[in-house]
């Protein structure tokens, strides 16, 4: 099965929750799951569906490197069944687009070493040395400059 573009819609940030919870901080407390700037002005979730289900997210936060212009994507998940198929993929495209449509600029994220590759795939470069993100393991910074759509 390959994710339809078309199944990327944007969501809320309450909807990105249960996914994040099970994908990206099992066992931790659902408190956990609410992001800072979840809620801000310009930020935006997207949700990728399999039918009714939501099986895929992402989260876009207007925050640039260093306290400059730029977006942030961050809490990028797909459930383990249905990867790869093309849904986070589609996600990403989702993120690149808003990005480009919002007159673009740099979008980044901290991207763990066992993701590194799939970042790559959608043109984000490494920009940092390896850090350790406590109780999440090594990280990267990613980043790539998205042209105004
Ligand atoms: C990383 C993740 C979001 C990828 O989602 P996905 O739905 O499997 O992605 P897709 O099916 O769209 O894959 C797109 C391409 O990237 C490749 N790919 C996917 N995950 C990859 C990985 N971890 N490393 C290298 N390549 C990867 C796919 O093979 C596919 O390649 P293709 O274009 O040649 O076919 C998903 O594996 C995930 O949720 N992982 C656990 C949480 C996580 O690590 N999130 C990222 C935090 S920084």
């Amino acid at each position: 099965m390959d994710a339809d573009p078309a199944l990327i819609r944007p969501v809320t940030a309450e909807e990105v929750r249960p996914l994040r919870h099970r994908v990206l901080r099992p066992g931790e407390g659902y408190d956990k799951t609410a992001y800072a700037g979840d809620l801000a002005a310009g930020s935006v979730h997207f949700g990728a569906f399999a039918g009714d289900r939501l099986v895929g997210i992402a989260s876009l936060y207007r925050e640039g490197r260093d306290g400059g212009p730029g977006w942030r994507l961050r809490g990028m998940a797909t459930d383990a069944d249905v990867r790869g198929t093309g849904f986070g993929a589609a996600l990403l495209a989702a993120c690149v687009g808003h990005v480009g449509a919002m007159g673009g600029g740099e979008l980044w994220c901290n991207a763990r070493l066992a993701a590194v590759g799939f970042y790559k795939r959608a043109g984000l470069e490494v920009v940092s040395d390896e850090f350790d993100l406590p109780g999440f393991g090594l990280h990267v910074i990613m980043a790539v400059m998205v042209p105004a759509a």
